[in-house]
């Protein structure tokens, strides 16, 4: 149960409410035991009366007219039990399955909020559906540990301590003879119970392989059919299908034999209850009333008995799950704020000597790079692909620590800057660009939170896509992405360049971010980076060597190292790497 304690934070939180509960359940219980024991008293007294009347006769009436005020105050009493009963078992749900709903939204708020402090190196190493299962299923899992595992947890032990009490107090013998099967009731529940889980957890993972299967189909869709494979993955689905189908009769039938088995052995404690009743009344030791009495406490118990081998393996879900939440939350996010500087940042950047290797694939992306933008300069990284100009990016963002040497900005080092000042302070477009599946205009405004539609619109106009938005039926209210319209790539680029420039940061920095746009377009964006965004430090990293004269300086990467570095000119004089991609890229663009 270890794992469970990191829930004790939690309960003791919520302390009242288990406690209260803990009331309302006893009360609850104590009540059910009377209407037993109200039977027993309307039996006997029934009993009694039928003998009295054997002896005397009944000249002074018929039975109902004798005693039918009587039998109605029994019913009454017991009718008067059940409702409060009622009135109990609705106070314990509204306190412990209450407060299980509670913990539940604090403690998704609590790994939510956990999940947004982690850095990218956790992203890249869990899946999103693992994710997404540990906050929505295990977390649900974990609910019905704290609710009706608890419930019936503090049910069961006060139910059975107060029926084996009253039990006992009227008759150790037959308590005996009638508790003997519980044992093997329990027993064996226990070992279906098994069985059950096993094939239910089979189930479970054999769904989860259909839904990532179904995922992945529906996400890739336009590959699966172009590639016309649909037929071998509906056959695929077909085979999984049936798996799932199998599995599935499988728990059906073990379900099935369940029911009978333990109805079998209720039936064998309600017969014992009867026939050891019968000679104990015989012998005068018990009255009739009390056969009676018994029969409902076995049923009573049966209950218990059953349920313990659910509650046991709602724990051990719960267990499971906590687990791998904690696993989560116990994971550290890699960046930490060592001071929290919160001055405006100007826009100076220095790289000494830095190094960097990813973690996970041990690839050395940067090898001891420097070099200096100054305030308001415009930055060109260049280079082949998989040479590191991503990483750089990466870098002046802190989605990772660097290994050697360090970054200054506004020689300051990176790490002293408040990590959510610094990644404010810079208009980033990654090269992958990613758009909500929201209206264009909040896609555009999504850094700044509410902007009037004039500046949405006259950012849109600088980047060149208000031409192709006001296109749209919706313009500006356009749906993107699943929900609506599908945007072109160069469509997506732009409008991911006016979410970065409308923040109006300090720095730029475009990754790749006009690759997909026609080289009059990119003039025109080059256009109003240079005039409109004077005295902004941006890096912009680029595989178009044509429109690179503008800049103060450019570097060329190959293989995390700094190849070359000058102006366009200077590069062009040198007549190396940079050269030689120049004309390349030349002479494609000619022929
Ligand atoms: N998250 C990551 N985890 C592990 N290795 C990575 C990661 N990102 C990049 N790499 C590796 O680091 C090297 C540099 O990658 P980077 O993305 O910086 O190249 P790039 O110059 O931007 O390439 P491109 O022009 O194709 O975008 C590559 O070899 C790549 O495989
Ligand atoms: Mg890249």
């Amino acid at each position: 149960m270890k794992h469970l304690f990191a829930l004790n934070k939690y309960l003791s939180k919520y302390k009242w409410h288990i406690l209260l509960g803990i009331v309302f359940v006893s009360i609850y219980r104590f009540c059910s035991i009377l209407i037993p024991q109200t039977i027993r008293d309307a039996l006997d007294f029934v009993f009694a009366k039928v003998e009295e009347n054997k002896t005397v006769g009944n000249a002074a009436g018929s039975f109902t007219e004798l005693y039918g005020s009587d039998i109605l105050y029994y019913s009454v009493k017991m009718i008067g039990f059940a409702l409060v009963m009622g009135v109990f078992m609705y106070l314990m749900r509204q306190t412990i399955i209450v407060m299980s709903r509670l913990i539940e939204y604090d403690l998704r708020k609590e790994i939510y909020g956990h999940y947004q402090k982690l850095d990218s190196a956790f992203y890249k190493r869990n899946k999103t559906g693992d994710l997404m299962s540990r906050i929505t299923e295990d977390v649900s899992k974990v609910r019905m540990y704290l609710g009706p595992a608890l419930l019936y947890g503090i049910n069961l032990i006060a139910l059975f301590v107060i029926v084996i009490i009253a039990m006992f107090k009227v008759s150790p013998t037959l308590s005996f003879y009638t508790l003997i099967p519980l044992p093997f009731l329990s027993i064996s529940i226990y070992y279906v119970s098994r069985i059950i889980n096993k094939k239910s957890e089979a189930i479970q993972i054999q769904l989860a392989k259909l839904t990532s299967i179904s995922q992945e189909v529906y996400s890739g869709i336009r590959v699966v059919k172009s590639y016309v494979k649909t037929n071998e993955f509906l056959t695929f689905f077909d085979n999984e299908s049936e798996t799932f189908k199998q599995k599935s009769l499988d728990l059906a039938r073990v379900n099935a034999l369940f029911f009978p088995l333990m109805i079998l052995l209720i039936g064998l404690s309600t017969l014992l209850t009867i026939y050891m009743g019968g000679i104990l009344v015989s012998r005068g030791e018990i009255t009739n009333g009390n056969i009676a009495e018994f029969i409902i406490y076995v049923n009573y118990l049966t209950w218990p008995f059953t349920s313990i081998g659910w509650i046991a393996s709602l724990i051990q879900q719960a267990e499971a799950s906590q687990k791998r939440i904690n696993e989560f939350l116990e994971t550290e996010p890699a960046m930490q704020n060592q001071e929290q500087l919160n001055i405006p940042l100007k826009g100076k950047i220095v790289f000494e000597n830095v190094s960097f290797t990813y973690k996970d694939s041990g690839i050395k992306a940067l090898d001891n790079i420097s070099f200096k933008v100054e305030e308001g300069q415009k930055l060109a990284i260049v280079g082949l692909t998989a040479s590191g100009k991503s990483t750089i990016a990466d870098l002046l963002l802190r989605t990772y620590n660097i290994d050697q040497g360090q970054i200054l900005v506004d020689d300051i080092p990176i790490e002293q800057h408040a990590l959510s000042h610094l990644r404010k302070s810079i208009g980033y477009v990654p090269q992958d660009v990613f758009l909500f599946s929201d209206t264009i205009q909040n896609n555009i405004s999504f850094g700044v939170g509410e902007m009037s539609s004039s500046d949405i619109e006259q950012i849109a106009k600088h980047v060149a896509v208000h031409d192709d938005i006001i296109g749209f039926p919706e313009k500006y209210q356009t749906i993107v992405g699943e929900r609506g319209v599908s945007l072109s790539g160069g469509q997506k680029q732009r409008i991911s360049i006016a979410r970065a420039l409308i923040k109006d940061p300090a720095i730029v920095i475009l990754d790749d971010s006009l690759s997909a746009v026609d080289t009059k377009t990119e003039q025109k964006i080059n256009n109003y980076l240079e005039n409109e965004l004077k005295g902004r430090t941006s890096i912009v990293i680029t595989h178009r060597l044509s429109s690179l004269h503008s800049y103060d300086h450019i570097i060329v990467l190959d293989e995390g190292k700094i190849i070359e570095e000058g102006s366009h000119q200077q590069l062009i004089a040198l007549n190396g790497q940079y050269a030689d991609m120049l004309d390349k890229q030349k002479y494609e663009y000619t022929t």
